[in-house]
Order: C-alpha cells, then sequence, then structure tokens
C-alpha cells in the first residue's frame, strides 16, 4: 500500500483546481436506470469510488463509458440485462444502495444488497426503504438483500415524511418519484447542493420536480425520461478541504471554481478564526497573513449548516489555533477517529462521546499516522502541511475514494509532498 509524506514548510501560494462532487456524481450516476436513452456527466471527478459505482452498473447491463481521462461519463441503460445489485460490489461503497430507487421505478422490482457499514458508522438505510414503501413499494429483507416489489401499476406518488435528514433516502426517494403514477412529497428533505444537483439533471431528462434545495421537494411522476447531458457541480467538501491549506499553513490560495454559497456555514467560521475568504472571478481566495488562527466552536449539521464532511479537516486547523475549540459532531456516531492519530502529532484533544474538545498548541510535531477513512486522511495530510518534520500518512487508499491528484495539488502551491511506496 502506498503512504503520503507530508513535509512541513512555510506558507502556500498559487491556484488549486476544484473538481466535480463526489456525492453529486455518485447520484447522477445511477439515474441513468431511470431512462433508455444515454446520460452523459461532464466534469466527473476521477475517483475510485466514481470506478466501483462504474462497475456497480455495468454489472447491471449498463453502458458506462469514460472519456477525456474519466472527466466524462456517457451512459446508457437501454438494454439492461439484471436489477440485481451483488454484496461483492455493494460492500465496497454504501452509495449503491442508490440504485435501489431508480431500478425499482423503472422496472417494477429489484434486489439490491444490504450495504454494510463503515468505519464512521452503523449507517443504516431504513429511511430508504421507508420512503419507497410510502410509494407503495414492498420490500422483503432477507440473505442480507432488499428483495423489492411495485405494485403492478407501478410506483404511486405518497407523502414521504422524513423523521429527519438523510442525503441518501432524499436522492433514492426522488429518483423513485420522477416516474411513480401521482404527485410525491418529500417532507424534511435534505438541501444539500448534491440534491439540488440531481433535481437539475432530472428535470433535464423530463422530471416534474419542485422546491429542490428546501425541505420540501414536490415531484409529479411522468411516464418516462429521456437523456441528458449534465455537468457535475463543483465539490464543495473538496474546496473546504483545499480552502484550509493556506489557513493552515499561512500564504494565500486560490481554490478555481469555487463558489462561497457551496460553503458559507465553513466559510463563517473561517472567518470567526481570523482567516480572509474572499470570492474572485475564478473562484474562492483564502489567505493567512500573519498570527495564529482564534479557537472557535464547530457543529455539524444538515445543510445550510457546518458539513460533517469537514470536520476533521477543521479539527485539523484547530489543533494549532489560541485557545480552546469544541467542535460536535451531531451526524455520525463514530467520526473523531482522526483525533489519536492528530494526538500522535501533539495534538491536545479530549474527546467525550459526539464532542471532541482541542486546546491549541504552538506547532505540531510531524509522526507516523494511519488513515482510517476518507475525510480522516486528508486532514492528516493538512496537519502535516505545517507540522515540524515528516508526517507519513499510511492506508491513503482512503485517500483515493475521495480526492484526485492530492499531490499534484498542493505541490502545485508550494508543499512538500510526495506519495510512496510503503516502506
Ligand atoms: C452522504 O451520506 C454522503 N455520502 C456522506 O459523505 C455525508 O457525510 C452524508 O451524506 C451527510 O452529509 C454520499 O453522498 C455518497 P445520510 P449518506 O443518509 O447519504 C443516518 C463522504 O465523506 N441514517 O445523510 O449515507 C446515518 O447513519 C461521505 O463523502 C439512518 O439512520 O448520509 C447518519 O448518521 C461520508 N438511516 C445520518 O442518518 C437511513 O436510512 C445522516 O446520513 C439513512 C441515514
Amino acid at each position: 500500500m502506498d503512504q503520503i509524506i507530508v513535509t512541513g514548510n512555510g506558507p502556500l501560494n498559487g491556484q488549486i483546481p476544484i473538481a466535480g462532487a463526489k456525492n453529486a456524481c455518485l447520484t447522477l450516476m445511477p439515474a441513468t436506470l431511470l431512462s433508455e436513452e444515454p446520460l452523459t456527466l461532464t466534469n466527473a471527478p476521477r475517483l475510485s469510488d466514481i470506478r466501483t459505482m462504474t462497475l456497480l452498473l455495468q454489472s447491471l447491463g449498463a453502458e458506462v463509458q469514460a472519456l477525456q481521462e474519466g472527466q466524462v461519463l456517457a451512459m446508457s441503460s437501454h438494454d439492461l440485462t439484471s436489477q440485481r445489485a451483488d454484496y461483492d460490489i455493494v460492500r465496497k461503497m454504501r452509495a449503491s444502495i442508490l440504485v435501489l430507487g431508480p431500478l425499482l421505478a423503472r422496472f417494477g422490482h429489484a434486489e439490491v444488497s444490504l450495504p454494510g457499514g463503515c468505519a464512521i458508522g452503523a449507517r443504516p438505510v431504513d429511511l430508504h426503504l421507508k420512503a419507497l414503501e410510502a410509494m407503495g413499494a414492498e420490500l422483503d429483507l432477507r440473505d442480507g438483500y432488499v428483495h423489492a416489489k411495485a405494485p403492478a401499476g407501478g410506483l404511486r406518488g405518497g407523502l414521504v415524511d422524513f423523521p429527519f435528514v438523510s442525503v441518501g433516502a432524499t436522492e433514492n426517494a426522488l429518483m423513485a418519484a420522477t416516474l411513480a403514477k401521482g404527485t410525491t412529497v418529500l417532507k424534511n428533505a435534505a438541501r444539500e447542493p448534491e440534491i439540488v444537483d440531481l433535481a437539475r439533471c432530472l428535470q433535464k431528462m423530463g422530471a416534474q420536480i419542485d422546491g429542490e434545495g428546501t425541505s420540501e421537494i414536490t415531484i409529479q411522476g411522468v411516464d418516462r425520461l429521456g437523456g441528458a447531458t449534465h455537468r457535475v457541480v463543483t465539490d464543495r467538501i473538496e474546496l473546504g478541504t483545499y480552502m484550509l491549506a493556506p489557513a493552515i499553513c499561512g500564504g494565500e490560495v486560490e481554490c478555481l471554481g469555487g463558489t462561497i454559497d457551496l460553503v458559507s456555514a465553513f466559510c463563517e467560521k473561517l472567518d470567526e478564526a481570523g482567516i480572509h475568504v474572499e470570492e474572485t472571478p475564478n473562484g474562492v481566495k483564502v489567505a493567512r497573513r500573519n498570527g495564529r488562527v482564534s479557537a472557535v466552536d464547530v457543529t455539524t449539521e444538515p445543510f445550510p449548516g457546518f458539513p460533517t464532511d469537514l470536520q476533521a479537516q477543521m479539527m485539523a486547523l484547530l489543533c494549532t489555533a489560541e485557545g480552546t475549540s469544541v467542535l460536535e459532531e451531531k451526524i455520525f456516531e463514530n467520526r473523531f477517529m482522526h483525533a489519536p492519530e492528530l494526538i500522535r502529532m501533539g495534538a491536545q484533544i479530549d474527546v467525550q462521546g459526539g464532542h471532541a474538545t482541542v486546546t491549541g498548541v504552538d506547532r505540531l510535531r510531524g509522526a507516523p499516522v494511519m488513515a482510517t477513512d476518507l475525510r480522516a486522511s486528508v486532514s492528516l495530510i493538512l496537519a502535516g502541511l505545517a507540522a515540524e518534520g515528516d508526517t507519513v500518512v499510511s492506508r491513503v487508499y482512503h485517500l483515493d475514494r475521495g480526492y484526485e491528484h492530492v499531490v499534484r495539488k498542493l505541490s502545485g502551491v508550494g508543499a512538500r509532498i510526495e506519495r510512496v511506496k510503503e516502506q
């Protein structure tokens, strides 16, 4: 397995291009299953999760061609041969559950393996299933699979009132509702930009959707959907991640393709910490000129609140802030696994349940550390950028799931970082 070696050095300066959103692409790709017509995605990120979703769609008989070095995904589900998503693929990536709604809506039946949990939590899919049942689906859970059947006339529009916000359940329900007969209302729907991006793509395919981006989405089912070409929205989590590089090291970095509205709650916290953020014609510029950042308290919430996917990275910044910060993780039950690794680098962090109290230190010290999940892996790299000496991050395969060309992007703004085979 590869390792990434980061050597703490001075301020960073330059530009970092931000890719298309992994979490938008992972729901836009299953949308091809809703239509016989071709669906083409541009600005797609080159990530292992995207390759996993490609394999899953191909296992169903869909055509998926990665063009222009993977930035364009040309897909067609005209001749599907299977409506069964096997465990051997689903276990690699829980977003595989997002083929359930589309398969059920278009074919009236589907068998999808239940995704396992993962490092950050049990991550059940009960809200996905309840939403489909509200549209008339009959679901039978056995042998680790969801065996789903629609009523004889197909799914029917219904009222889905989510007890709490779920991004994936909103996406599954939204896609299924586009072909259900009648009107579906999703209450307490997720408002993430990736939901809006999915709705925009479905509308191009002919879906009748209103209210996307608010907590109530109304869908009028249609008989069939057509094809479309859709540009994947910019990845707000990659954007926030790279905005933290100059915040941690000092300097000035422009993240190309990003816009502040994608990360407004995050930017408010950076401002509170004393980091200057401004939108430019090409993206978002972050500058940290002098002095230490100030401690801030952070609570993760569904969009438009502070994103859970930026919590680990923000903790890396707060490890060397002036004062004490409290981070509250309210979305996942076990998302502080980066804390013990940061402590190995000299951070002072006390984790109690869903709260992590971080007391800032002057400087972290480089150390061998281990990535435990996607966002934890990149928080260790960020911490290493300003630490004294070398930080060696192992198990970087976690990183490859969500960040393309990390070494190239960070060395392009002056970071001392390289990827090596495990010594
Ligand atoms: C999406 O996961 C993202 N993944 C996650 O990003 C992100 O952290 C999460 O949304 C929250 O924003 C993708 O989009 C592929 P949820 P998802 O359903 O849809 C519980 C990353 O790093 N829940 O909003 O799985 C669940 O366990 C990844 O890119 C149920 O109990 O998240 C969690 O505690 C990590 N039952 C909470 O709700 C359900 O049926 C929010 O989960 C569904 C979810």
